[in-house]
């Protein structure tokens, strides 16, 4: 049997890529199991999504903590108790510091809605949209101690059409994300990203990983 790898999630809201990677294991196509949800919204939807499947979820909230590093501490703590292998951040709004990423080197991810270098932080469609920008779409990265500046594992280009809004636009992208973090996160179980310096290297394909090339059917 194939051994399934171990993924934590860390959400603040909806969890739809939370869902999307649930939907992909489901399918019988990603050898991974998603052992824990946590999220530092109590109102996060994306809770409701792991107790439906019966996902280990619970909130915890950044302000009970006496800053930054006492929080990811907790994070940590909770996670490793889990056995977690591979921290996910699905549209986690806070930023990951060093006592997080030594406690999982080379092991948390990040889904961002524009291509990375363009457009990070907050209200990424918003930045594409006010720049005029004719093409944006989403990224899939390792995560550092930058703000959305990790190296980059696969990204998906989405074009902006005259008529979109912040809305309109952020549904598109949606679509996109549900289909790359999925593929990225398969990729990573199978053992197949190397970082090398700011390039992850995918062994085993010869393009780079976009999901129109990954999903031919998508
Ligand atoms: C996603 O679009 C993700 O790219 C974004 O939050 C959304 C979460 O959606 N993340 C960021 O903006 C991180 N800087 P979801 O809760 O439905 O998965």
């Amino acid at each position: 049997m194939v051994k399934k790898l171990k993924i934590g999630v860390l959400a603040s809201g909806n969890g739809s890529n939370l869902q999307a990677i649930i939907d992909r294991i489901l399918r019988g196509d990603l050898p991974a199991e998603v052992v824990c949800v946590i999220t530092n919204r109590s109102d996060a939807f994306a809770l409701e999504r792991a107790n439906n499947h019966g996902i280990t979820a619970f909130y915890l909230n950044h302000r009970d903590f006496s800053g930054r590093a006492a929080y990811d501490a907790a994070l940590v703590a909770a996670l490793k108790g889990e056995g977690v292998e591979l921290v996910v951040l699905a549209g986690f709004m806070r930023i990951i510091t060093r006592v997080f990423l030594d406690a999982f080197p080379q092991a948390v991810m990040n889904i961002h809605p524009a291509l990375l270098p363009s457009f990070p932080g907050l209200h990424a469609q918003q930045q594409a949209l006010d720049y005029g920008a004719k093409v944006t779409g989403c990224t899939v990265h390792f995560v550092d101690e930058g703000t959305d500046t990790g190296p980059i594992i696969a990204q998906a280009a989405i074009p902006i059409l005259p008529d979109d809004t912040v809305e309109t636009l952020s549904q598109r992208i949606h679509l996109q994300e549900h289909l790359l973090y999925p593929e990225a996160v398969k990729l990573y179980a199978e053992g197949r990203l190397r970082v090398e310096g700011r390039r992850v290297v995918v062994s085993g394909i010869h393009t780079s990983p976009q999901s129109s090339l990954l999903n031919p059917s998508a």
